[in-house]
């Protein structure tokens, strides 16, 4: 598609899915020929509290939570074709997310469908239908407002009103069931035809996985059926996003595999990996791989360990920022991951790791950054003190180059101890932590506390007695 405003004349989109529809799909469904996608419906009241934060690690921009939940993230590569969709049922609110993202999508779309209690007790979604001035006002608000194209996804009931406002300032309209209806109802083609015939918005036909499309060639014949402008699919694309591919579907196999690979690249939540998986097995999901699956915790397990490794290298460097879970009890008094790190990089010769510490406002929490050989790792969890938060870079920094970072239990690293320090306690204890001391006297110089750790960012720190100077 030409670069520039989005059109929605001749497309194929991804629909708007509650968690289907986040980065991986997206992007999977782009790779694979779909010409627009639409992220999960996410509600204007959550998306008003977020922040925009640019992850030089992963490369993307996150919209994040007060809590430091990632509500949305993106990347350029689908800047020209993401549709982010909103449910709102205030104008000033829906005007104020859409500000927030309109540098990073390529369209917004008010949800003016969902028929589902969380989106009609707020008066969002479906519920908007009995409200057209409502519906005019947000509208209007967000066309005046913003520069990017604004949609909506509607129920038949309302098109077929007499809303002339609302074709004539939204830039399209994606229709699918009446208000009643629900998934397995069959879509009217002939109404969407008749509203398509009478209003000059392009119009997407929705509603079709069931029934219509079950090839990439039933697309197209879906759209003449329904003489709109473009198709949405949902849950024909969840199941296998390669119907969007011209040259026919891929095994669910690959397709799974080819979505694990972005699942990984941009640090998806495992949880919303596994149930994006689970879609896509459908009746399969008790099968070997689905119990695999749904076994696993995150998303290298999911992969079965071997995915990540069949990556190309570049992909693994950039499997930076993914959550640091483990505990601080893995590793031993005295040994940190801040210790294996430099240790390892003056073993390959490497200029010494640089930390960077940002601070951020709302709750004094640190994130630190650490570049080792021009590479950037640091956890994606915000920590208590910045000392947490290098421990925490250092030990995804670790885990992403695959060296031993020290934790009770683990191979020994090979980074051997050249001088005995000093304990300030005996007995087997002492002897434990000589056991586990694997770094040079160089880390004896500085004068930091060592405090280990694992990138938990709510774990109080360790006792006093557990802490001693390097
Ligand atoms: C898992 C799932 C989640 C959905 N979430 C949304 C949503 O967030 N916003 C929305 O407008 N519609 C949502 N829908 C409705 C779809 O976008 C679509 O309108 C509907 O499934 C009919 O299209 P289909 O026959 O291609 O599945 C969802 C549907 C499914 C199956």
């Amino acid at each position: 598609m030409a670069a520039g405003r989005l059109s929605f004349n001749n497309i194929t989109a991804l629909a708007p899915m509650v968690r289907v529809g986040t980065l991986p799909m997206r992007l999977l469904a782009l790779d694979y020929g779909a010409d627009v996608v639409y992220c999960e419906e996410l509600i204007d009241i959550k998306m008003a509290q977020c922040h925009r934060v640019v992850n030089d690690v992963l490369e993307t921009v996150d919209f994040v939570a007060p809590d430091d939940r990632v509500m949305f993230r993106t990347c350029e590569r689908e800047k020209g074709n993401v549709v982010f969709q909103m449910g709102t049922a205030d104008p000033d609110r829906a005007l104020a997310v859409a500000r927030l993202v309109e540098k990073d999508v390529a369209a917004v779309d008010v949800n003016m469908g969902c028929p589902k209690e969380y989106s009609t007790k707020g008066g969002m979604g479906a519920a908007l239908l009995s409200d057209p001035d409502k519906i005019e006002a947000i509208l209007r608000t967000l066309v005046t407002g913003v520069s990017i194209p604004v949609t909506c996804k509607i129920r038949i009931l309302l098109a077929l009103l007499p809303v002339a406002f609302l074709l004539a300032v939204a830039d399209c309209v994606s229709l699918f069931r009446f208000k009643e209806e629900r998934p397995r109802h069959p879509v009217h083609c002939d109404y969407i035809q008749a509203v398509a015939q009478a209003v000059s918005i392009p119009v997407i036909a929705n509603g079709g996985s069931l029934d219509h499309v079950k090839t990439n060639a039933d697309i197209e014949e879906f759209r003449r059926a329904t003489g709109a402008s473009s198709v949405m699919l949902a849950r024909a694309a969840m199941w296998n996003a390669s119907l969007f591919r011209s040259q026919g579907a891929l095994p669910l196999e690959k397709v799974m595999e080819d979505y694990l690979k972005h699942a990984i690249q941009y640090d998806n939540n495992a949880f919303n990996t596994k149930y994006c998986l689970c879609q896509m097995l459908r009746d399969k999901v008790e099968s070997p791989l689905g119990k695999q699956v749904q076994a696993a915790q995150t998303n290298a397990e999911i992969s079965g360990l071997d995915a990540a490794a069949r990556l190309p290298a570049w992909t693994k460097v950039k499997l930076c920022g993914f959550d640091v879970f483990g505990c601080r009890r893995e590793y031993p008094p005295q040994i940190t991951p801040k210790m294996f790190l430099l240790e390892w990089s003056r073993k390959e010769k490497l200029e010494q790791p640089q930390y960077e510490t940002v601070q951020r406002a709302q709750d004094r929490a640190f994130q630190s950054t650490v570049t080792v050989a021009q590479k950037k790792y640091r956890s994606s969890l915000w920590e208590k003190s910045k000392k947490f938060a290098e421990q925490a870079a250092a030990i995804v920094c670790l885990r992403v180059l695959g060296v031993p970072e020290g934790r009770i239990g683990e191979e020994d690293s090979g980074l051997v101890c050249k001088r005995k320090r000093e304990g300030k306690v005996n007995g087997a204890a002492e002897e434990e932590r000589s056991r586990k001391r694997h770094v040079s006297d160089v880390l004896q110089q500085t004068s930091e506390v060592a405090v280990v750790t694992n990138g938990d960012s709510h774990q109080e720190a360790p006792p006093p007695s557990q802490r001693e100077s390097l």
